[in-house]
């Protein structure tokens, strides 16, 4: 399935709810069916829908309907919103892999709508929404380099324009250049910088219109920030998107949006093993814990932040690193 937003394209692979136990009555599949117009009638003008998946899907069919009206989710007062049966919706930024991966079948386990975001590799993307999928949640895939305002802004769209709106963002795509400071040139240093604190600024301006009240912002940065390891580029832009988090969480307090960033340690994803080139018992021999973190240690504090329990904790830079720091 593809969705065309604008003049750029990017692909789109939405995944259906399977039903699993009955839990509403049909008043409320009828009035959740009049919300599904109501929404379908707004949001077809700036995105259309191809592929496989038949007919547009801001029209789903009854037994659509009725699949995402008869979920094993507990109603409670985080998905019930005017009468009608709701999710929260996520978006998680390079979600294909890693530790973007595990925290959007995280927050898909808890019983979120997910955006799952790649810049590069369309078949990983697809593959944790169909994980997702097969898990009986949804899951819907967009391309976007989040360097880029115009693309990251459809990540925010894809949210609004397939679930309603947006309740979750998770910023964990990145970038970073691993010369020194004295080897590292001008370029290395705007790429950085670009990809780590200016991404983060743009996403949080975003955010900051686009994000239901009662929102959660989670910014993934990194243990080094506490520390003088190298590389000090990709530390100090990271160190800088912390910054912005902390006042941007006294900016949107009022609406009851938390904004907290999660500074993860050594953990086991493609990303570490390209940078640091080590084996992971190598690794594992510098954390005190004893072992190497994995994606899902990082991704359950994160689900801890975007839940309801989270709710008075906001401009915190929380560590997962097994005490490395
Ligand atoms: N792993 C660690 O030890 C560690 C330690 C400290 C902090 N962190 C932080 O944890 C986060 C995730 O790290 P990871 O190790 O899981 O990374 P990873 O395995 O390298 O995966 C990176 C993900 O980000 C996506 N991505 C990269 N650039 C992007 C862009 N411009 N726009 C959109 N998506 C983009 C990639 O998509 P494609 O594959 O499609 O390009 C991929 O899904 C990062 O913020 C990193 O700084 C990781």
């Amino acid at each position: 399935m593809s969705l065309k937003t604008g003049s750029r394209a990017c692909r789109v692979m939405s995944a259906a709810r399977c039903a699993k136990f009955p839990v509403l009555t049909r008043a409320l599949a009828s009035a959740s069916r009049r919300w599904l117009a109501a929404i379908s009638s707004g949001a077809t003008s700036s995105a259309s829908m191809t592929g496989s998946f038949a007919g547009p899907f801001w029209s789903p069919p009854d037994s659509l309907v009725d699949q995402m009206m008869y979920g094993s989710h507990i109603i409670n007062s985080s998905n019930y919103r005017g009468g009608v049966m709701t999710h929260k919706v996520a978006v998680v930024t390079g979600s294909s892999r890693g530790i973007g991966r595990a925290i959007a079948s995280r927050l898909a386990a808890d019983g979120m709508h997910v955006i799952i975001n790649y810049k590069n590799d369309f078949d990983a993307a697809k593959d944790v929404a169909s994980a997702i999928e097969k898990s009986g949640e949804r899951a819907t895939v967009v391309q976007a380099d989040v360097t880029d305002p115009a693309q990251l802004r459809t990540l925010f769209q894809a949210a609004e324009q397939h679930y309603g709106g947006l309740d979750v963002f998770v910023h964990n795509a990145y970038g970073a250049a691993y010369s020194t400071i004295a080897e590292a040139d001008d370029d290395d240093y705007d790429r950085t910088f670009s990809a780590n604190a200016r991404a983060t600024f743009m996403a949080l301006r975003e955010a900051a219109t686009r994000l239901r009240d009662n929102g959660r912002i989670v910014f993934i940065s990194s243990s080094l920030t506490r520390t003088s390891n190298p590389p000090a580029l990709y530390s100090a832009s990271k160190a800088a998107g912390e910054q912005l988090v902390r006042t941007f969480a006294r900016e949107v307090a009022a609406r009851r949006i938390t904004v907290n960033s999660v500074l993860a340690g050594l953990t086991d994803t493609d990303g570490l093993r390209a940078t640091l080139g080590l084996p992971t018992e190598e690794i594992a021999r510098r954390i005190p814990m004893g072992r190497i973190g994995r994606p899902e240690d990082v991704a359950d504090v994160v689900g801890f932040l975007a839940s309801d329990d989270a709710r008075w904790v906001t401009g915190q830079s929380i560590a997962v690193d097994g005490g490395l720091t």
